[in-house]
């Protein structure tokens, strides 16, 4: 472990991280987001994350995800912002794969709220690198994170039940 860690310092490649580490991904222009929550994000926590992490689970729905961190809005992604980097996303200094699956051997319901009942749908690598650069873009954005791009949204119903 030691030696592949060393391998990564000197290769200075962004390696697989062993323990939740910040992406240091970054923004290239706030005010022109290339990733939004309507072309992106929505579909990204939908797909991979509410049928744990819906704001409308209770918690013994929620397969030990944790309470108040429900992905179903742009509101609830940001509140847990730095800890989503951390689990979920990819950058120049780490690429983090905790989650989905991380406490639950990588089994996930395919139904909100559901049992594990599969093997959990899980994002691509670029798919991670465009999540690293959309929190970035959001939390450097000039605009609240209310309003009409980005609140509570029924969307995820079309992500729920089986794939
Ligand atoms: C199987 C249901 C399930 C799915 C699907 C799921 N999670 Fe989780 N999540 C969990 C569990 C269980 C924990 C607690 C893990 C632990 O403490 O070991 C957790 C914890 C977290 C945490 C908090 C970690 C901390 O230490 O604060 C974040 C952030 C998170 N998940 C983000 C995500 C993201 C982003 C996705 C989608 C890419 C996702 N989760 C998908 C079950 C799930």
């Amino acid at each position: 472990m030691r030696f592949y860690a060393l391998l990564c310092l000197l290769a200075l490649a962004a390696c697989p991280s062993d323990k939740p580490t910040p992406t240091g991904a970054s923004c290239p222009d706030p005010n022109n987001p290339q990733f939004t929550w309507d072309n992106f994000g929505s579909d990204f926590f939908c797909h991979y994350c509410t049928n744990c992490h819906d704001s409308g689970l209770a918690l013994n729905k929620r397969n030990g995800a944790p309470l108040f961190h429900d992905l179903d809005s742009l509101v609830g992604v940001m509140e847990v912002m730095v800890h989503t980097d951390e689990q979920a996303a990819s950058g120049p200094k780490a690429h983090n794969t905790f989650m989905p699956g991380a406490g639950t051997g990588g089994r996930c319901p395919s139904m909100l709220g559901g049992s594990l009942d599969e093997d959990c749908p899980m994002p691509t690598e670029q798919e991670r690198i465009n999540l690293g650069v959309f929190l970035a873009c959001e939390k450097a954005r000039p605009d609240d994170y209310q309003g009409s791009n980005g609140s509570y949204t029924d969307h995820c119903a079309n992500y729920h039940g089986p794939h």
